[in-house]
């Protein structure tokens, strides 16, 4: 019988390329999402690209111990991929209740539901941001997790440690936190992509609606920065590499080839890419010139990071292969593709 994955928040960007590799690697899916943050073109494109029409889909909010509950009863789940969270770092800081309420209860709930319905796996949609201001570069999972800049970074630094700890008393349930770096681009059929609401916050974003004439100029902040051309450097890693670096951890998990029952990996290409080298890659490949102006530095953005991306390599059997020149076709296929529905 095929292994059901239960994705929480898969009708969003990640989730919904992850939902794709999933499908196409011969699990079954089970898509959860409250739809706070995204609408349904991403659900009905993993429909299109999958051929596969009838993908459970339950509209639910994990904050309510309830309705997580009852997926448990309603469906035999072997893992849980767990993205259903809040993600801007600006409006965390902000926001801060809002924040930790939601993604704090939400994971929570998932555990304890877990817990009541015998044994399951857990990959945690971590990120790069828990290792804070780092100081020795490039990352690596042994690097310190100093501390989180935003009540967003925090809130990850806490649920990587829930699920550690949960795992410690808890015999039947195993984890693994999966530590992302820059996530960017999208499905190469350009259906599925990141639909971000109101103005972006993220580089490849804002630099795709600046070239769609949605933005009038692309700021990049500061080019002061101790780097070769001044800029920050970055890991970029292709979102449909990401989405593949969840399925070799799920085949992982439920194949029982883990080596402790709680493990950790960074996800990334293991190269620095400055945002101008990404700038002038996204105009070449894509044949168009883009406004942009450098302007005063961002607070809070570290001059460098990028991931040390061996042990993923090694223990994951996986690597990035998509190009950046591909990654930021894509990402602009994507872009086109938006504008189109919405002029529709
Ligand atoms: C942030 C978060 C990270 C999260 C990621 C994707 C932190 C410290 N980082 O990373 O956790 O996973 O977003 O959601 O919390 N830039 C410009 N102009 C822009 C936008 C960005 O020059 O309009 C530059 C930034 O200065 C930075 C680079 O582009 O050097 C990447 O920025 P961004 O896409 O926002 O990601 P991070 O801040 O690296």
């Amino acid at each position: 019988m095929k292994k059901q994955i239960l994705v929480s928040g898969g009708a969003g960007y990640i989730g919904s390329h992850v939902t794709v590799e999933l499908i196409n690697a011969g699990y079954d899916v089970i898509v959860a999402d409250n739809m706070s943050n995204c609408d349904m073109t991403c659900y009905e494109g993993v429909k299109k690209i999958t051929g596969k029409q009838d993908i459970p889909f339950v509209e639910m909010d994990f904050c309510n111990y309830g309705v997580v509950e009852k997926l448990f009863t309603d469906y035999k789940i072997d893992a849980v991929i767990h993205f259903a969270a809040f993600k801007a770092v600006g409006e965390s800081v902000v926001k801060p209740i809002m924040y930790y309420k939601n993604n704090l209860l939400s994971f929570l709930n998932l555990l304890e539901a877990i817990q009541k319905h015998g044994a399951c796996n857990v990959l945690f949609s971590s990120s790069a941001t828990v290792y804070g201001e780092v100081e020795t570069l490039p990352v690596t999972e042994k690097s310190p997790r100093l501390p989180a800049t935003s009540p967003y970074g925090k809130t990850k630094q806490m649920c990587e440690d829930i699920l550690r700890d949960t795992i410690k008393a808890q015999t039947n349930i195993k984890g693994i936190a999966l530590r992302y770096f820059n996530p960017i681009g999208a499905h190469p059929s350009a259906l599925i992509g990141e639909l971000p609401r109101g103005v972006p916050n993220n580089l490849v974003p804002y630099i795709t609606q600046t070239a769609i004439g949605k933005r009038e100029c692309l700021n990049i902040f500061g080019n002061d920065y101790p780097t070769p051309d001044g800029t920050c450097l970055r890991d970029y890693i292709d979102v449909v590499d990401l989405a593949k670096a969840h399925v070799a951890t799920i085949t992982r998990m439920v194949e029982g080839c883990m080596k402790e029952d709680y493990e950790v990996f960074n996800v990334g290409i293991g190269r620095p890419v400055s945002v101008l080298e990404l700038v002038t890659t996204f105009e070449k490949v894509n044949e168009l010139s883009l406004n942009y102006k450098y302007v005063e530095r961002r607070m809070g953005d570290v001059p460098s990071l990028w991931a040390d991306t061996t042990l993923a390599n090694e223990e994951l059997g996986w690597k990035a292969t998509r190009t950046l020149e591909e990654t930021l076709k894509s990402a602009w296929e994507w872009e086109k593709y938006v504008a189109q529905k919405e002029n529709k």
